[in-house]
């Protein structure tokens, strides 16, 4: 059975799109195949209020490794063909998210053949840069203005010490408006990575967002729809870059980026 894609949507800074881009991104790839799409936000777990879901089961009750013909049972349903794997109902506690409890569920659900998409938190935690290592394609959304961009270069300087590759990073453009003083154009020679594209901030979504109707918000014929298809030809046409060879499964990993690790526990 061939792989889901896996792609991870990041930032370091909150606010700027990760979540929504998240959605529309999954809505788009289970037009095609079986999606899940994680929340890996631990801090602020918002997919079960976005998408209204249950949140039952969700990554606090993943069980490890799944066999490919069970995992849709460790999922919730959301559209025939988009599964959602909700965020731990406990807040704060590191170990209601753990890295290995990411890895057991990202691997299980691309082995199953599912896409993958990762909406992750600001900020590294074990399970984000769990999903950042697994990840075929890490996007980073920004927001036109200064306090988003910035953080991009410090994230662009530490990629060799976190051991990610970054030639699986590509940033895009979530907000654009017209008269805002970064463009697009700007920030393609500001960005450390390579822009994907751009989606327009959207009145009509936000509305649509706070009636409770995402999928309407985010289906393909709307700007922000459009715009989220246009990127992901960026990336689905694209070969992701090689991924170093698996480590052993629950090995590994989390000792290779320990440094990181330990000092964020500490
Ligand atoms: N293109 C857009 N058009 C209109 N509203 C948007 C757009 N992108 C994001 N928003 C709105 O902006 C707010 C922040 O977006 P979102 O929650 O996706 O950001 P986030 O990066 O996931 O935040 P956090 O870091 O808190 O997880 C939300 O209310 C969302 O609906
Ligand atoms: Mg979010």
């Amino acid at each position: 059975m061939a792989k889901g894609l896996v792609i991870a949507l990041w930032s370091p800074k909150g606010g700027v799109g990760k979540t929504l881009l998240s959605v529309a991104i999954a809505l788009r790839l289970s037009e095609r195949q079986r999606t899940a799409i994680i929340d890996g936000n631990a801090d602020n777990p918002d997919l079960v209020t976005l998408l209204q879901s249950s949140s039952l089961p969700n990554i606090g009750t993943w069980p490890g490794r799944v066999a490919p013909e069970e995992v849709e049972d460790h999922l919730v349903r959301w559209t025939s063909r988009l599964f959602v794997l909700p965020g731990p109902t406990r807040f704060i506690d590191e170990a209601v998210l753990s890295g290995e409890a990411m890895e057991a569920a990202v691997r299980s659900l691309s082995e199953a053949g599912l896409h993958v998409v990762v909406d992750l938190s600001a900020g590294l935690r074990d399970s984000t840069l769990v999903a950042l290592d697994l990840a075929d394609w890490v996007l980073l959304p920004v927001t036109p203005d200064l306090l988003a961009l910035t953080p991009l270069r410090r994230v662009a300087r530490e990629l060799d010490f976190l051991k990610l590759p970054a030639g699986k990073f590509r940033v895009v453009v979530n907000r654009e408006a017209e008269g805002q003083e970064i463009s697009p154009a700007d920030i393609r020679e500001l960005s450390p990575f390579p822009v994907l594209g751009a989606v327009p901030s959207s009145r009509q979504t936000a509305q649509a967002i706070n009636r409770g109707d995402l999928q309407a918000a985010l289906a393909a014929s709307t700007p922000v729809g459009k715009a989220v298809a246009a990127v992901l030809r960026g990336i689905v046409e694209t070969e992701p870059s090689p991924q170093p060879a698996a480590s052993a499964f629950g090995a590994g990993l989390l000792a290779r980026l320990w440094p990181i690790a330990g000092r964020e526990g500490a």
